[in-house]
């Protein structure tokens, strides 16, 4: 950030005082009570049986997203470090570092407890999945702080979104409502980092558009470098757990329309020029987007039809 060297600093009481706030509204809650544990039985290590792909309750799309899902927290050491680099283990600052670093570790921990006790996929595939992603670990390349408080307000957003849609797709209570707690987590990691992003703003408004702009276009999930991601994460879009459409309207716009990005009156020519970049770029996503949906009902529609003319000479016999 060449032309705010103390932003950082300058931003300090704002993380402070959103700091509070984050500690004063999140609630206590514990891991093992959203696990079903007498469901848990020994594996064939212990003298038990191993996981066979029937022992799963879960759908194949299910799997996909809570598969993804446990895999994107578990890398939480790379994130650990991106933030930690980019904000600082001093003040307030490394006061959020931390706390943040200690609630996403609680995800982790819910997740695969909930997935191994249920046996909802294979732990031996997940185990060696984890094992190479956390062996690459995550990059985001060199953001600085801005870009990267630009990035985390829409990234949390997404996480939560995916955890909640994932939650509706597993059909199990219990899956549900713990995947619905992980996602008011990070509903309030949103809230934190969108606060910081609308403070830093107020304080570089051309700098900040700039950081906006260049995230929103070059957006990628932190799961993006994970083995199989594409695959997964098609899935993930065909049953509308995260896909294009939720990513403008219920991750883009939301935090875009909170900072008032559109009705802004503070900036110079460069975040103008910035602002007109973004508004670009979201039309033409708004279209993709659109034209993902009719796609998705065509072909739900052809595969519907298909399952009913296959039907029907059991109807006719
Ligand atoms: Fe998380
Ligand atoms: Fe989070």
């Amino acid at each position: 950030m060449p032309s705010s060297p103390h932003l950082l600093e300058e931003l300090e009481p704002v993380v402070a005082e959103n700091l509070d706030r984050h500690l004063a509204i999140a609630q206590e809650w514990h891991p093992h009570d959203y696990i079903p544990w007498s469901e848990g039985r020994d594996f064939a290590f212990l003298g038990g049986e191993d996981y066979a792909p029937e022992q799963s309750r879960l759908s194949d799309t299910a799997k996909a997203a809570m598969f993804t899902n446990l895999l994107t927290e578990d890398n939480l050491p790379s994130y650990h470090r991106e933030i930690a680099t980019r904000f600082g283990r001093d003040g307030a600052w490394g006061t959020w570092v931390g706390r943040w670093t200690a609630e996403e570790n609680r995800h982790g921990v819910a997740l695969r407890d909930y997935l191994v006790v249920t046996r909802g996929v294979d732990p031996v595939e997940l185990e060696r999945a984890r094992m190479d992603y956390m062996t690459s670990g995550y990059d985001s390349g060199d953001k600085t702080a801005l870009e990267t408080v630009a990035y985390v307000s829409f990234q949390e957003l997404a996480t939560r979104v995916s955890h909640r849609n994932t939650g509706k797709v597993t059909h199990d209570p219990v899956a549900d409502k713990l995947l619905a707690r992980i996602s008011k987590d990070e509903n309030l990691h949103m809230v934190f980092y969108r606060n910081i992003g609308a403070a830093a703003l107020d304080i570089a408004p051309d700098e900040t558009m700039r950081a906006i702009t260049d995230e929103v276009v070059g957006f990628e999930m932190p799961g993006a470098t994970m083995a199989g991601f594409r695959r997964s994460s098609m899935i993930i879009a065909k049953a509308g757990i995260y896909d294009l459409r939720l990513h403008y309207d219920e991750v883009l716009m939301p935090v875009l329309r909170h900072w008032k990005v559109f009705e802004r009156t503070d900036l110079g020519p460069d975040g103008e020029q910035a602002r007109e970049e973004l508004a670009a770029f979201l039309a033409e996503l708004d279209a993709q987007a659109t034209r993902f949906v009719d796609r998705r009902a065509e072909n739900r529609a052809r595969v519907a039809a298909r399952a009913d003319s296959d039907a029907t000479p059991d109807i006719a016999s």
